[in-house]
């Protein structure tokens, strides 16, 4: 049975509850799910910089890096470090999908302590190992956590919000995303000047957030709707009194014992997700997934300190580019909180194409116009000039595509499909990071400084993609998706009408 997730405002009854110190404290906790996703990301370009690192577990890249007439374009392709990359991605894919098993058949809060064993033990085996199969299978574990805190916890935060804030708490998700990549950034900065052992302590570090998460996971409540729909309903009607801080919570929880009946009819969420009526937020869910990472974010995210030593950068200044990109990420996510209900979804994505366009094609230029493979560097001004238009183009990430590629896809599936659906999103976004994380110090080695024009011809794409067959999903309620956006849409509304229609609920 497909877990019924609440999520959305608009239709939903005003909850007569404030956001109480208990819930605060519960969303900070499952909010540190997102932190470690973001440490992970953060953390693997500047450990795979750092020379000790290297000369311990990838001793002919560290020579290729030494080699005095190294191609500046070439000098970290090696399948293997790239594995220590992208293994982790593969295993959050496969772990998305058991996970949204588990969460929905044991709940949401045993699926948050499943992710925080698995975080654990796998920061002990990659910040301890001895060799690079010991890294590698940390690596993976640390991937099985982020696929099972990844399914739950926006669905956690989104369950547990007060009806009016669900929008900026499913952003917050991000926001911790991007707050642990900034973390990551600093440590790496910091510990590359230890030695030997600078390495040991970024990648040990992820341990106190993992520490939190799972001494936390057990002070937190389950949500009423997980318990609700496995049957507890007077556990989950006292639950919903202590988190929404008051007594008379009989509509919310009529609301989501309605919502669990209904999604209990549908004995199989998957299959109803491959029926025509499906498709338009199917097709979508998916695609902004992997256009998300085809803006080419990630080889920034992953690799900035090795993308900034190519440009002609030393490793202190690789290190600090990075924090900056870092930051920017941050401080622009809050612009999406804030205009995302204002302005609408549309207008942003489209915004940060041509912002991301533009910087993407001017890079793409200088780097081709002045960086070859060998003998060559940029002059101090092009390399600052080129972290410019970097920082540039995070922002306009950092306030779309970024919070946008969840955001949609969990308020565009109708609730009988809506878990199904969002599992088909994460696994989406594993996937594409999986394969960007593998092929892009290749695909930098083989395509030169024309890697950018790759990523802008993808932006191109995403950008007619959303003028043309995105919906503003801007103040639509969650549940009149069907009415009010597809059957209207010019041409999504070809596949509505059938039988195998999702019901309007
Ligand atoms: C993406 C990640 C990316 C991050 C950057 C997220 O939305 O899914 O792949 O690294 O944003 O902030």
């Amino acid at each position: 049975m497909a877990p019924a997730v609440v999520i959305g405002n608009g239709d939903m009854p005003e909850c007569e509850g404030r956001i109480t110190v208990y819930v605060a404290v519960c969303v900070v906790i499952a909010a540190f799910g997102g932190l470690l996703f973001g440490y992970d990301i953060g953390i693997s370009g500047g450990v795979t910089a750092m020379d000790d690192f290297l000369k311990k577990f990838f001793p002919a890249v560290y020579e290729r890096k030494q080699h005095a007439h190294e191609n500046n374009y070439c000098k970290y392709d090696n399948q293997y470090l790239q594995l220590f990359t992208s293994s982790l991605y593969l295993a959050a894919l496969v772990a998305s999908f058991v996970a949204s098993k588990v969460c929905s058949k044991y709940g949401r809060k045993p699926t948050m302590q499943i992710a925080s064993v698995f975080f654990l033990i796998g920061v002990a085996l990659t910040a301890g190992g001895v060799n690079i199969e010991m890294v590698i299978i940390g690596r993976i574990l640390l991937g099985c956590g982020v696929g099972f805190a990844n399914q739950t916890v926006p669905l956690f935060l989104s369950e547990l919000a007060p009806t009016k804030i669900r929008g900026a708490l499913n952003i917050s998700f991000q926001l911790f995303i991007t707050i642990g990549i900034l973390i990551a950034n600093l440590v790496n900065y910091w510990a590359s000047n230890i030695h030997p052992y600078g390495w040991r302590i970024s990648l040990g570090l992820a341990g106190i957030p993992a520490l939190v998460l799972c001494f936390g996971s057990f002070a937190i409540c389950e949500t009423p709707t997980s318990l609700i729909e496995r049957n507890k309903v007077e556990k989950g009607r006292k639950i919903l009194r202590k988190i929404r801080g008051v007594d008379n919570v009989d509509e919310e929880f009529n609301s989501i014992v309605n919502a669990c009946e209904m999604a209990r009819q549908v004995k199989q969420p998957f299959r109803k997700l491959m029926k025509p009526a499906s498709r338009p937020p199917l097709v979508i869910a998916i695609l902004l997934q992997v256009f998300q990472q085809f803006t080419g974010i990630n080889a920034i995210m992953f690799y900035a300190p090795v993308l900034f030593q190519t440009v002609g950068f030393g490793n202190d200044a690789a290190l600090l580019s990075s924090v900056i990109t870092g930051a920017i990420n941050v401080l622009s996510t809050f612009v999406s909180i804030y205009l995302v209900d204002k302005a609408g979804r549309k207008i942003l994505l489209l915004e940060a194409c041509v912002q991301m366009l533009l910087t993407q094609g001017i890079i793409g230029g200088i780097l081709m116009k002045d960086l070859k493979a060998t003998d060559s560097y940029l002059s101090h001004g092009e390399a600052v000039f080129v972290v410019t238009l970097l920082c540039l183009f995070v922002m306009g990430f950092a306030w779309s595509w970024g919070p946008l590629g969840w955001l949609i896809p969990s308020e565009t599936f109708p609730l009988e499909t809506r878990t199904a659906g969002f599992a088909f999103a994460v696994s989406s976004n594993m996937l594409f990071t999986f394969l960007i994380a593998q092929a892009f110090l290749s695909m930098l080695c083989h395509m030169q400084a024309g890697i950018f024009f790759f990523f802008a011809a993808w932006i191109v794409v995403m950008g007619l993609f959303t003028w043309f067959l995105l919906p503003e999903t801007k103040g639509v309620p969650v549940d009149s998706m069907v009415e009010k956006v597809w059957k209207q849409h010019w041409f999504w509304s070809k596949f509505m009408g059938g039988e195998d229609e999702v019901k309007v609920v």
